[in-house]
């Protein structure tokens, strides 16, 4: 297909929005709160600042400049760079991690499907907290119900593919991205005016270095690819529908600042809350469908907005979800020459079958462990802690050795109006970012480590 023909983005502000769109998903508001609760509170949140700064955001922008330089998808810019070479293993790589986050990520998103016929049908109402953790168990631990949602959540997933880049993906960005934002906003002004929430966002903001260890920084590193959604090809496939001529270090920078508000909002919104309501820190994977229902239960009309929130949580997590498959959809189609309709079903009905194992993991397949974590825990913990990091950085070192960080750089400032530091830019992305995940991935997967 000739870069000319390639479906592309309406605007500049439909890229923002659709790839704000990709990043901000049920990993800010669903992920971010439990991996930061788990992790020291505030001493993880400042991590997590520091890599968004300095690993982040020169990745992203390496993504982005590798996709829109070669108008293809994750393999196909390894292909056309270097052909006959092992590289292409690296887009390969992002798509089987794109494929598995989706297989999980749609397990979770089902359960936010669920929420939003319970918090509708006026069933959360007037529950307390523990009786909202009972109700969450009945959804997800049930198989039946856990593999419906599931189904439900890919076929619109599916769906939304087919109708392609313009018009399925932009569209919903442009409503939801701005709607996400007031409602989390909403919410967090009245959990902060509940009393006993101040504790709350004291323990959120405030450092305590005792739980500063190499396990505390790999798993923020982990929640940045994932929050991101760096280190598997969703923003070279992404950054591949754009013009030449549109801008990247402003756009990746409202992208990045974007997706990090959001995940801070939610995280003061959901952590202050656990104190004013006396929750379990260490609820897991409940920990936001508990806390934002009983958030509701204690605002006036909170049926309603419980019912708009889940909605928008679940249109989050379908820009999320849709650029997963995107993903491997772009790569059949181009790279297999893959009816695009045929690529969605095939890829999205896998994806479903392998999610099967994560969505039974809550409930019949309870005591399964695999590396000492239930299913679902566990691939989290394996896409998002290592093959993110892992992609990350074989991204990082061949954009900035192979393809070149002076080439990759002259790409960043065609059609750019400003490149902050971006002198300094080459250097991270050859020295500075490969580094970084290294030393991570390194101490914090030695055994013994926390
Ligand atoms: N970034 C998305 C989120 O925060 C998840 C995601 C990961 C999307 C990887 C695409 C690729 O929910």
């Amino acid at each position: 297909m000739s870069a000319e023909k390639r479906d592309h983005w309406q605007s500049r502000l439909g890229f923002i929005l659709a790839t704000a769109g990709a990043a901000i998903g049920l990993g800010n508001i669903w992920r971010f709160p439990i991996v930061a609760t788990q992790n020291g509170g505030g001493t993880f949140v400042v991590v997590y600042i520091l890599l968004v700064l300095l690993v982040g955001v020169p990745a992203v922008m390496a993504e982005v400049a590798l996709g829109r330089h070669c108008q293809r998808n994750c393999l196909g810019v390894f292909r056309m760079l270097t052909p006959c070479s092992k590289w292409p293993l690296v887009g390969a790589l992002g798509v089987a991690t794109s494929f598995l986050i989706l297989s999980y990520y749609s397990v979770i998103a089902g359960w936010a499907t669920g929420y939003v016929f319970l918090a509708a049908s006026g069933r959360l109402a007037s529950l307390g907290s523990e009786s909202l953790a009972r109700t969450f168990q009945a959804l997800a631990a049930e198989p039946a119900t856990a593999i419906s949602f599931h189904l439900a959540f890919m076929a619109m997933t599916v769906a939304v593919v087919i109708l392609g880049v313009a018009r399925g993906l932009e569209r919903w960005n442009r409503i939801l991205m701005p709607g996400l934002f007031l409602i989390l906003l909403v919410l967090l002004v009245r959990v902060w005016t509940l009393p006993g929430a101040a504790a709350g966002v004291a323990w959120f903001l405030r450092p305590d270095w005792s739980h500063l260890g190499p396990g505390t920084v790999l798993k923020a590193l982990g929640q940045l690819f994932f929050s991101l959604s760096l280190g598997m090809g969703a923003l070279i496939t992404y950054g591949s529908y754009r013009g030449r001529n549109s801008d990247i270090p402003s756009t990746s920078g409202w992208v990045v600042a974007a997706d990090t508000m959001v995940a801070l909002l939610a995280g003061l919104t959901i952590v202050p809350a656990l104190f004013a309501f006396g929750l379990p820190m260490e609820a897991g994977p409940s920990l936001t469908f508990v806390a934002i229902p009983a958030v509701f239960n204690a605002l006036p009309a909170g049926g309603l907005f419980g019912t708009i929130f889940f909605v928008m949580l679940v249109i989050a997590a379908l820009t999320s979800s849709i650029s997963m498959l995107e993903v491997v959809v772009a790569a059949l189609a181009e790279e297999r020459r893959m009816p695009r309709r045929a690529a969605a079903v095939l890829a999205g009905t896998a994806a479903f079958l392998l999610g099967i194992p994560s969505a039974l993991s809550q409930g019949p397949w309870n005591d399964m462990r695999l590396a000492g974590m239930p299913l679902l825990a566990a691939a989290d913990f394996l896409a998002s802690n290592i093959l993110l990091p892992l992609g990350g950085l074989l991204t990082a070192v061949y954009v900035g050795w192979v393809w070149g960080a002076r080439s990759a750089a002259d790409e960043i400032l065609q059609g750019a109006d400003r490149f902050p530091l971006g002198r300094l830019w080459p250097a991270a992305i050859r020295y500075l970012v490969p580094a970084a995940i290294a030393v991570v991935m390194v101490t914090g997967l030695l055994p013994g480590r926390g």
